[in-house]
């Protein structure tokens, strides 16, 4: 049995799951708690090559939806063996930016690949790994594309093949995200992002403060 916690961050694009996975991270650290802060796809030497393979490469404009699917559960499956099975083992906290319920939004939903596929591959690439707690940040549709906006306009520009989607496939991804978060109370607690970066971190904090005595730390 795993002896650490495992939280998830999910969210469409620009909700603020990065700025909070490092309010969060900072903090249990100040505490004493050993974090392994990760993102997904990424995480592994392997999975950030699968990362610029599926974001970023001058060759993947034709990488089909059952390609992107697999793609992302390379790395997962990655992901889960080379350092979060470990890092439960050995007591620690693990932060991920994103999970398996992003495949379920944006390959599942998004995409509109066949639901019950898309579970098989992440079941597959996860087996029993599952997050104790995912916390779920929504945002508008106009906030996210906003912030969508401002982030590339302050960054050198450089290309996402997955934020070239139109806008109706954002619109089914959020929707996805709902029917998730809906489906999963107890592991999935979202919470409003538009709200200023201290409220939403005052938020998140109270959800994870109670379950830290799990691992014997608080
Ligand atoms: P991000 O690190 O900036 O959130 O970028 C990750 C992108 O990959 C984002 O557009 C969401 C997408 N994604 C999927 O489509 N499926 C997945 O399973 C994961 C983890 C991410």
């Amino acid at each position: 049995m795993s002896k650490g916690l495992f939280i998830s961050f999910e969210g469409t694009e620009g909700c603020g799951k990065s700025t909070q996975v490092r309010l969060l991270t900072d903090r249990l650290q100040s505490l004493g708690h050993r974090v392994k802060t990760l993102r997904e796809p990424g995480g592994t030497p392997i999975g950030e090559e699968i990362r610029h393979t599926l974001k970023h490469s001058k060759a993947n404009h034709a990488m089909t939806a059952e390609a992107e699917l697999l793609l992302m559960n390379a790395s997962r499956a990655q992901l889960v063996r080379e350092i979060i099975r470990p890092a439960l083992a050995a007591g620690e906290i693990v932060v991920c930016d994103r999970f398996y319920d992003s495949t379920t939004a944006y390959q599942g939903h998004g995409r509109e690949l066949d639901l019950e596929k898309v579970k098989a591959v992440i079941d597959f690439a996860v087996g029993d790994t599952r997050p104790d707690l995912t916390l779920f940040l929504h945002v508008p549709p106009a906030v996210s594309a906003a912030r969508l906006r401002s982030r590339q306009e302050n960054l050198p520009f450089v290309r996402d093949r997955i934020e070239e989607a139109d806008q109706k496939f954002f619109e089914r991804v959020a929707h996805g995200f709902g029917v998730i978060a809906a489906a999963e109370p107890q592991r999935i607690k979202s919470i409003n992002g538009a709200q200023p970066v201290e409220t939403v971190c005052a938020k998140i904090w109270e959800l994870v403060q109670p379950i830290l005595p799990r691992i014997g730390r608080w």
